[in-house]
């Protein structure tokens, strides 16, 4: 068995999409930590009953809302972190205290389209394929090694919503294969 933080900001459907995915499992979805206090992720956490880790980063140095983080973490022994729509960049601190577990989420295929316009900007391009990213995470933003990309074709007559609904439906079929992958690699070698 091995343990799963995930970071959210938003709806939290990417959340709700590994949560289900990895009750059947022998791993554990430990907390949740959410930064935006009307998130509707969190209610997915409660209705769970998820520990959710609200944490406010107003009037506070970067530093001392990820102490805390790493102290809210620290009881659950966690194997791995996937950041799933989490809207702040984490500093090299807490990036460190998780040397090579901390996965996240695009919604383009990066390296095009970094940051948080990736739909819009992937839509108005003239690509022919767009598609989503599964990234480890480094100092950078949207930068770290690519684990796995999935796309679609196009026809070039869908609405930015079809295009946004194709995008989350890879999301949700892609991101909890990864990560299952990823817990049930690190269960072996803690083993
Ligand atoms: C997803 O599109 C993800 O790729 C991006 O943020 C969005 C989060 O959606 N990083 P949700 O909160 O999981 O519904």
């Amino acid at each position: 068995m091995a343990n799963l933080a995930i970071f959210a900001s938003g709806e939290g459907s990417n959340f709700q999409a590994i949560l289900d995915a990895v009750r059947p499992t022998p791993h554990a979805v430990c907390c949740l930590v959410c930064d935006q206090a009307k998130a509707r992720v969190l209610g997915r956490a409660h209705a769970a009953a998820i520990p959710a880790h609200l944490v406010d980063y107003r009037r506070r140095k970067r530093d001392e809302v990820e102490e805390e983080i790493g102290a809210a973490l620290e009881p659950y022994r966690i194997d791995l972190i996937a950041l799933a729509g989490y809207m702040k960049l984490l500093t090299p601190r807490l990036i460190d205290r998780y040397p090579g577990r901390i996965v996240n989420i695009h919604p383009a295929l990066l390296p095009k389209y970094p940051g948080t316009n990736a739909i819009a900007e992937s839509y108005g391009s003239a690509d022919a394929r767009l598609g989503i990213t599964i990234h480890r995470v480094d100092y950078g933003m949207d930068t770290g090694p690519i684990l796995v990309q999935e796309s679609f074709d196009r026809t070039g007559s869908e609405s930015i919503e079809e295009i946004e609904r194709r995008i989350h439906a890879l999301e949700h079929a892609t991101y909890p294969r990864v990560v299952i992958e990823l817990l049930d690699a690190l269960d072996h070698v803690s083993r």
